[in-house]
């Protein structure tokens, strides 16, 4: 998605070899006419498929989840990482492990949103090592639902999130791939480095 690409190169920050930061219009602030168009593309990538509804987690999966609701007419659901309140009906409880943050979140949802009858578009914001797309996928089971496929914002083609999801079986849409965050240089899968270099900065 060339507009994403655009984005990621003149806003986003490579951080280590392994980090992107986007916070300026994804994962912190937010660029709602991005959001919109991606929207736009999950549902251009899934057309035909009838999907009853979408599922992320909270909370950088939520704007471009809710932008693809929209654009598919279908509810959003998100996981939650943190108790609530008044989340005291039956959950789905799954535990997810996260390599980048190196901690584990129990991600709930209510049973009353997910049942048997749902077929399901998991939605993230990044694919790094898959963790959180196969705990959502999980839950989707749990459910007795189907999975329709995996859509993802940025992929991180050089870690192992993309093969692990693939050789599971699940159809894996993502909108950018990054092949390579080395040397402090952007590179896009199949493609030559960016001409406009990403801000550097170095941690
Ligand atoms: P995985 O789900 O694919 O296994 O990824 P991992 O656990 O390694 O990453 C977990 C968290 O780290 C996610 O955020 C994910 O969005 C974020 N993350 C991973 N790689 C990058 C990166 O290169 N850049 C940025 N900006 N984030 C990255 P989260 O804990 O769900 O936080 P949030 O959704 O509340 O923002």
């Amino acid at each position: 998605m060339e507009l994403l690409k655009k984005k990621i190169v003149e806003e986003g920050i490579v951080l280590s070899g392994q980090v992107l930061k986007v916070d300026a219009f994804l994962n912190h602030q937010i660029d709602p006419l991005l959001m919109l168009e991606i929207g736009k593309e999950f549902k251009r990538r899934f057309e035909g498929d009838p999907i009853t509804k979408i599922l992320t987690l909270e909370s950088s999966g939520i704007a471009p989840s809710v932008m693809a609701g929209l654009e598919m007419n279908v509810p959003v659901v998100f996981g939650r990482k943190h108790k609530s309140l008044t989340l005291t009906d039956d959950l789905y409880v799954q535990s997810v492990y996260s390599y980048t943050k190196q901690q584990t979140n129990e991600v709930t949802v209510s049973r009353k949103f997910l049942s048997a009858e749902d077929r399901v578009l998991i939605i993230d914001d990044f694919l790094a090592n898959g963790e959180a797309a196969l705990g959502l996928a999980n839950i989707v089971k749990k459910a007795g639902a189907q999975v329709a496929g995996i859509g993802i914002v940025i992929e991180k083609s050089f870690q192992p999130g993309a093969d692990k999801l693939r050789e599971a079986g699940y159809r894996v849409e993502s909108l950018a791939r990054i092949a390579s965050l080395d040397n402090q240089k952007l590179q896009f899968v199949n493609e030559p480095a960016a001409e406009e270099d990403s801000h550097v900065q170095l941690v």
